[in-house]
């Protein structure tokens, strides 16, 4: 019975690894690995669908994890897409217009009350995936409270018509910065006419809360400081304020918050690793034992090992929309394949539970467990379509990253991250610091698809590394401001990017200042919440309750 168990859930493993994600919007740092691995996804799905796949093991529930476009579909009628046109080009109304997308739930606006409203910023992904959020997330639980609408506000380039421009070439991508997005929404909530409803609802005539969370969460904070007369107020989720070139940071929360075994397996392999690659001896077999021997270049590899840890990002305490690949990842380095089942127990590194490999090496039984996993989830994917493993995960090909048509959606999200964000995801940069990512995981290897996939064009030149300046410059750890509330996770990988990194200052909590960390939570866990607040675990709804009590406070300061 102990057999069949485990060997069902390896069987689950193989099958989440793969066809889970959608990749948009968890991923923030897109190595130049990350886009291989989208591509991997899209290709399975498409071949899938193909064959008509049951969806149960296809449902897009992504990495950041809410339903896809094609679950919320079901729910969409209730909330018609409507219509905002933008300039293209906010300094230059000469260069045409586009169709800005939003979704407005009136449920339990009281017409003449004047709102409020509540806007929330859809992100680097299509709005459609943030639809959730309007029907049984903060949106609704804030205007349920509040008798207000809720709006979600698809962001410039991310999906359907809000996409201004014919491809992501250089110089199309020329209008998606931090300047024209706030633009965008600031003319958004200044000039709106809603469908359906008479009531002139436009800011500042009645009051605004700007909702956003993780890069949009940057962005409700920089709203409310760049825009304080039409942001009433402004609640930022996991709001990554602090753009930083070299972001090994995120690994490292990571490391420090998983279940201290599996974090110590991964550490041993990690550091196994970057002794055995220097030694080019051993080398080959080494990538061989990870069904990676024809993979060209050290440093992909490296990255190949860090694919599953990227997953930590997806936890969720719902349960319907959280990823649960890393906790399988765990699961599956921990499974004993050597004598009996309690040597699972003894530190990792006991004489009891090493292997011996072909060409002499000991290593903890994990390791071998690792190799296992990465062979058998992401490369056996590669292997079933038929392609090289350097045409899958090898990143040293720039025509690979060339093209710009408008299905190439990361794209939009990488160029943001190449010119003004940053966000690398690289190995500590000191060497002797505990890692979990091999220290081949340089600041060069990661940002080197920001001089492969964006050639200079004729209007706009990509930096050779991004200038993180100007979101600096707008307050960074210290950004602060009345009816500006900063809600974090205490386990969320983005934390040491937020105002509750350790790097920043502490700062008290209070009413016009909330300043909240969710206990065990991850990245912006107020997002997302249950038609019934009292159905969620304890402490989502401390928080939501807590959230609508101080937007209920702020509200009573509203002069009409
Ligand atoms: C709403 O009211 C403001 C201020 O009175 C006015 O400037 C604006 O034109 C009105 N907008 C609409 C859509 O009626
Ligand atoms: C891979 O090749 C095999 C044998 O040629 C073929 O049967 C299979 O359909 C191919 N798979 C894909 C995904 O193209
Ligand atoms: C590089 O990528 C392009 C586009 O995907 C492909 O056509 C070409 O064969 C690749 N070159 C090599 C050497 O793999
Ligand atoms: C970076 O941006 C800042 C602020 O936008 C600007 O002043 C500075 O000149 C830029 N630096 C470079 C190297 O372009
Ligand atoms: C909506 O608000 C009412 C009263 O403010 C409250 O009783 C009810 O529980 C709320 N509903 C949800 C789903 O939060």
């Amino acid at each position: 019975m102990k057999l069949t168990t485990s060997f069902a859930s390896f069987l689950i493993v193989i099958s989440t690894v793969f066809t889970l994600i959608d990749a948009v919007d968890s991923r923030r740092s897109f190595s130049p690995q990350s886009i291989n691995l989208w591509r991997l996804e899209k290709r399975e799905k498409a071949s899938a669908d193909s064959r008509k796949a049951p969806h149960i093991v296809l449902q897009d529930t992504g990495h950041d994890d809410f339903p896809s476009a094609a679950t919320v579909s079901s729910r969409a009628p209730q909330f018609p897409e409507q219509h905002f046109t933008q300039p293209i080009d906010h300094h230059d109304h000469t260069l045409g217009t586009f169709s800005q997308r939003y979704w407005v739930n009136a449920r339990h606006y009281d017409p003449g009350s004047g709102g409020p409203v509540i806007v929330l910023d859809g992100g680097e992904t299509s709005g459609e995936d943030r639809l959730p959020f309007l029907d049984t997330g903060i949106v609704e639980i804030l205007a349920n409270a509040t008798g207000g609408v809720g709006v979600v506000l698809e962001h410039r380039y991310y999906a359907g018509e809000s996409i201004p421009v014919p491809d992501f070439s250089t110089d199309n991508l020329r209008w998606l910065n931090n300047d024209q997005a706030a633009a965008d929404s600031a003319n958004f909530m200044a000039n709106v006419k809603f469908l359906d409803i008479d009531e002139n609802l436009t800011s500042p005539h009645v009051p605004w809360i700007y909702y956003g969370g993780s890069y949009a969460g940057a962005r409700a904070a920089h709203m409310k400081i760049l825009y304080p007369e039409l942001v009433f107020g402004s609640i930022a989720s996991s709001a990554v304020t602090h753009a930083v070139l070299s972001n090994w940071e995120y690994y490292d929360v990571i490391r420090q918050a998983a279940d201290p075994r599996c974090s110590a397996y991964i550490v041993n392999a990690i550091e196994t690793i970057d002794i055995l690659l220097e030694d080019p001896n051993v080398k080959d077999s080494v990538k061989e034992l990870f069904g990676l021997k024809n993979l060209k270049h050290d440093d992909d590899f490296a990255s190949v090992l860090g694919i599953p840890l990227e997953y930590w990002q997806g936890k969720n305490w719902d349960p319907a929309v959280g990823d649960t690949t890393f906790d399988e990842f765990c699961k599956a380095l921990n499974k004993p394949i050597i004598g009996s089942a309690h040597i699972a127990d003894l530190p990792v590194g006991h004489e009891n539970r090493l292997l011996t490999l072909p060409w002499g090496s000991q290593v903890d039984f994990s390791f071998s467990n690792y190799a296992r996993y990465i062979k058998e989830n992401l490369v056996k994917s590669c292997l079933d379509a038929n392609l090289t493993v350097e045409d899958c995960f090898g990143t040293y090909n720039d025509t690979a990253f060339l093209d710009t048509s408008l299905d190439q959606d990361w794209r939009p999200w990488t160029f943001q991250v190449c010119t003004e964000w940053g966000f690398f995801d690289t190995a500590p940069l000191d060497p002797t610091y505990p890692r979990i990512v091999s220290k081949l995981l340089t600041l060069d290897y990661a940002s080197k698809i920001c001089r492969q996939a964006y050639p200079p064009g004729k209007y706009f030149t990509v930096p050779p590394m991004p200038n993180i300046t100007a979101v600096n410059a707008l307050g960074g750890f210290a950004i602060a401001a009345d009816k500006l509330a900063f809600i974090d996770g205490e386990v969320d990988p983005w934390r040491p990017c937020t105002p509750h990194s350790q790097y920043a200052k502490d700062r008290e909590d209070t009413t016009l200042r909330p300043f909240k960390l969710i206990p065990c939570g991850v990245h912006h866990y107020d997002e997302n919440g249950l038609p019934n607040i009292a159905d969620e675990p304890p402490q989502i709804q401390k928080i939501h309750h807590e959230m609508i009590n101080f937007v209920l406070e702020w509200l009573k300061d509203f002069k009409k």
